[in-house]
């Protein structure tokens, strides 16, 4: 359905093309509920971080390598640009895990190329995550010897901690002090929702840096509340005050390599999202690359998407840079109201039945 356009010209306001851009964390979950969400990443991005917090986790490379080639059964079936998709794996750190599981994802040259730290408790399916990192020094030395990246949930999991805090408290506690003993360690803060955590990332060495989700990007905590409870923006780390926002759009507009793409799109089925104790996570999936670009667009960086969401992210994963492209258009388009997910609970997107600005152009999906 190649809408007719105006088209302006090419890096003017309303076009931006840029490399295939890659996603550094996602959540497709398993089975039919994965069936039904990566193919919305796999048509724009064309890698993506897949994380490993289904039931149970992965945390083997034998386990990791099976998931990835269910995913790449289900997006090869999509065709299209989706076929190219190439799904990057991450094992899941548990005080059990053997430090030869990282000579094994070392040997998958890419495939197997991070290891997801959960402060135990700490978020969805975190329950058998870390509760000490000296438990993990060994995992975590024959990482840095091998390079393989170790991928942070920053927040602490005490709930003496009040929770709008816990990013900030975990950085002091656990991060800075990890990050000391572990120079050589590739550490990426994911999803870092606040100055803090900003702060850190710019002021250590280039071993790390941190994802920003779009709608970290987009909203701030009052999102939460607008005439209500709105469970579909309550993810974790929770949505933080407006000039935390501030902190974090200008860290993804300002061309520093330490920051960079990564949704953290985590679908969950309508009756988990609103009900009585809804889970955390913001399915943005169908439209990430337009809820950035609407950000960067606010405070007119367009141009600086082109290194945060296909360059920065590639050059510290070591892949290259994609040599295919896609196209951001100003063309506006309704979000559906939902999504097929599970059999009578479907899936609620970011902004369910309202239109969007921006839409991505793949060339060979007929879109
Ligand atoms: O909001 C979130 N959802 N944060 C996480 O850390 C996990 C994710 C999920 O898996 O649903
Ligand atoms: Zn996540």
């Amino acid at each position: 359905m190649m809408e007719s356009m105006v088209r302006a010209d090419e890096g003017s306001e309303e076009t931006l093309e840029l490399p295939r851009p890659d996603d550094w964390h996602v959540h497709f979950r398993d089975g039919a509920e994965m069936e039904a969400v990566a193919h919305h990443t796999a048509r724009v991005f064309g890698r993506a971080l897949v994380m490993p917090n289904l039931r149970p986790p992965v945390t083997t490379v034998a386990a990791a390598l099976a998931y990835r080639e269910r995913i790449l059964a289900a997006v090869r079936r999509r065709g299209g640009a989706a076929a190219r998709f190439f799904p990057v794996m991450t094992l899941y750190l548990t005080e059990e895990s053997d430090p030869r599981e990282i000579d094994r994802a070392a040997a998958t040259e890419g495939l197997v190329r991070a290891v997801k730290l959960y402060p135990a408790g700490a978020t969805t399916n975190a329950e058998m995550g870390v509760q000490s990192v000296e438990r993990v020094f060994r995992v975590l030395e024959r990482m840095e010897k091998q390079g393989v990246v170790l991928c942070v949930h920053g927040e602490v999991s005490d709930r003496r901690v009040d929770v709008f805090d816990r990013e900030a408290v975990f950085v002091e506690r656990v991060l800075a002090p990890l990050v000391a003993r572990f120079p050589g360690l590739k550490v990426v803060l994911e999803h870092v929702t606040t100055a803090e955590g900003v702060a850190f990332v710019q002021e250590t060495p280039p071993t790390v840096a941190a994802t920003i989700t779009a709608h970290h990007l987009l909203y701030s905590r009052n999102a939460l509340f607008e005439g209500g409870v709105r469970p579909h923006f309550y993810c974790l780390p929770v949505l933080k005050r407006e000039r935390h926002r501030e902190a974090l759009l200008a860290a993804a507009v300002g061309g520093s390599g330490k920051f960079f793409l990564g949704s953290d799109s985590a679908p969950h089925p309508r009756s988990r999202k609103e009900g009585e104790c809804g889970c955390a996570g913001c399915f943005t999936a169908h439209a990430a690359l337009p809820l950035y670009a609407e950000a960067f667009a606010s405070v007119g960086a367009l141009g600086a998407l082109r290194g945060f969401a296909s360059e920065f992210g590639a050059r510290f994963y070591g892949f290259p840079v994609s040599e295919e492209r896609v196209r951001l258009v100003r063309r506006s388009w309704e979000v559906p109201v939902s999504y097929d997910y599970l059999p009578g609970d479907p899936l609620i997107p970011l902004r369910a039945g309202e239109r969007l600005e921006w839409f991505v152009e793949v060339g060979d999906d007929g879109a």
